[in-house]
């Protein structure tokens, strides 16, 4: 069966599922045609949406509130690195659909995609998205739709945002759509997934989980599954739940298998091949502001309950000092030793350095004495709150007593093991990663220690 609405037919076994059957009234009265939208945040996340919106025929009105990042687009520059980004946002400029505001202004749709992060007790930071909701309040219209993208704790859309788009005097559900959107896009991978990924659509009602979807066929080409909100805020917190107690778990295994002289790697290797078990990566810890952040939005919410959750994101933020246990093994005493570490991103490719555990991991060595120089291919000019930056990879390296790498990064793949030996005073290599054959910097004199190894590894 299938319901014609905004003049497109509309299959509706999604949301059949969801919803019962409600009033149709604010769809059928209020054709959306989405020709103005209003993208709020231009991060990450909203200036890739927008500028997709942009190159598919919307105008745009991409806001932020930072005036260094108006400026810089404004000026034809990117604040963030993603690959492609800088053709899309040229290519949407000229194309004269997108324009750049620190305020937003009247359009038909309104796309929240602000930061969400947790504060010091680990509790939701909803500031932005409650100061956005509330910037889009003297624009919001009859007939409109206001979408949340920020990942959020559960009844985030229905508890906070609702209320606050309803002191413009406009009711939910009458006069307004209202749905929560989660973006679940790859960093360095991002325009690609943005268009190609299945969508999940919470509406708080059936119109306006339609509205929605109306608005992201525009470009998605993935399947659109339609929800209410609240579902729709759980799968996203449960997709980055589940990575994070995976990770946990194997960080746990990597410890277990340092005691125990088994090298974690080819456990792993050789556990995947039962056809029902797929054991991620161990590493330095999990960063990011999403998987190290979103479980903890579940934990807050019913902390009798998230007890696996809790007990994981503790697991993963104790790794970093993990890593630097198996440096003072491998290293000895760190005071006063000069250490090379490569990779300070949160990931491998990727130029974002939020909840980074690379970055703890130098403060950690720092704070035992160690003199780090640190060296990042994707952020060379980056601020690190006291870690000084080499501005290329020989002046990191030049007279450095040992080696720490770690972040996964391509260019990091292919390191000579010859030229380092050259540039370096030590030889001695952390692969917090799993990056380097040990054969081969064997071969030039070095002691190699790895994650999941320690220096208990049978040959
Ligand atoms: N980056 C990712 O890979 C990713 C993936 C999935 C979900 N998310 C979620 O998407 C949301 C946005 O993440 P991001 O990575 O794009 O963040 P970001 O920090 O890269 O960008 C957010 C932007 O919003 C701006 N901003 C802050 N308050 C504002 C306001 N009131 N009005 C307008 N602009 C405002 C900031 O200046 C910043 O430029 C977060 O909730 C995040 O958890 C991110």
């Amino acid at each position: 069966m299938s319901v014609p609405l905004f003049g497109v037919t509309i299959g509706t076994q999604h949301y059949k599922k969801c919803f019962a059957a409600r009033h149709f009234q604010l769809a059928e009265k209020i054709a959306v045609r989405f020709q103005k939208i209003c993208v709020l945040g231009l991060g990450y996340i909203g200036l890739p949406t927008a500028s997709t919106f942009a190159t598919h025929g919307v105008q745009v009105v991409g806001v932020d509130v930072n005036p260094d990042v108006v400026n810089t687009l404004r000026n034809g520059g990117l604040h963030i690195h993603e690959p492609g980004l800088r053709t899309l946002v040229q290519a949407a400029l000229r194309s004269g659909n997108l324009t750049i505001q620190e305020q937003p202004s009247e359009a038909e749709a309104f796309i929240i995609a602000v930061p969400t992060p947790f504060q010091e007790d680990k509790l939701a930071d909803l500031r932005a998205v409650e100061a956005a909701a509330q910037a889009i309040v003297p624009y919001l219209k009859k007939g409109n739709l206001v979408v949340l993208e920020s990942t959020s704790p559960p009844l985030t859309t229905v508890g906070k945002v609702a209320p606050l788009l309803e002191t413009s005097g406009l009711r939910r559900g009458e006069d307004f759509y209202l749905a929560y959107v989660p973006e679940r896009v790859l960093p360095g991978y991002i325009l690609r997934e943005l268009i190609e990924n299945d969508r999940v659509i919470g509406g708080i009602d059936r119109p306006s989980a339609e509205a929605a979807r109306h608005l992201y066929s525009l470009f998605v080409r993935g399947e659109i599954l339609l929800t209410d909100a609240t579902t729709a805020e759980m799968v996203k917190l449960m997709e980055n739940t589940y990575r994070d107690v995976n990770i946990a778990l194997a960080n746990e295994f990597a410890r277990l298998a340092e005691r125990f002289g088994v090298n974690v790697w080819e456990a792993i290797e050789l556990a995947n091949r039962h056809p029902r078990v797929k054991i991620l990566r161990p590493g330095p810890g999990v960063g990011g502001h999403c998987i190290s952040v979103d479980p903890w939005f579940l934990v807050e919410a019913a902390p009798d309950l998230a007890r696996l959750i809790r007990t994981a994101r503790q697991v993963n933020d104790e790794q970093p000092q993990h890593v630097v246990e198996l440096a003072r093994q491998a290293f000895g005493e760190l005071a006063g030793l000069r250490v090379a570490a490569l990779g300070l991103a949160y990931k491998a490719d990727v130029d974002d350095l939020r909840e980074s555990p690379a970055i703890e991991i130098c403060h950690l060595l720092q704070q035992a004495g160690a003199e780090v120089i640190a060296y990042e291919p994707y952020r060379k000019e980056a601020q690190t709150n006291g870690i000084p930056l080499a501005a290329e990879l020989d002046q990191a390296l030049q007279g450095a007593d040992c080696l720490i790498l770690l972040v996964a990064h391509r260019p990091f793949g292919t390191l000579s093991p010859t030229a380092v030996a050259r540039a370096m005073r030590g030889r001695t290599v952390l692969d917090a990663v799993n990056l380097l054959n040990r054969a081969m910097w064997e071969g030039e004199g070095f002691q190699v220690i790895k994650v999941g190894e320690g220096l208990g590894v049978r040959p």
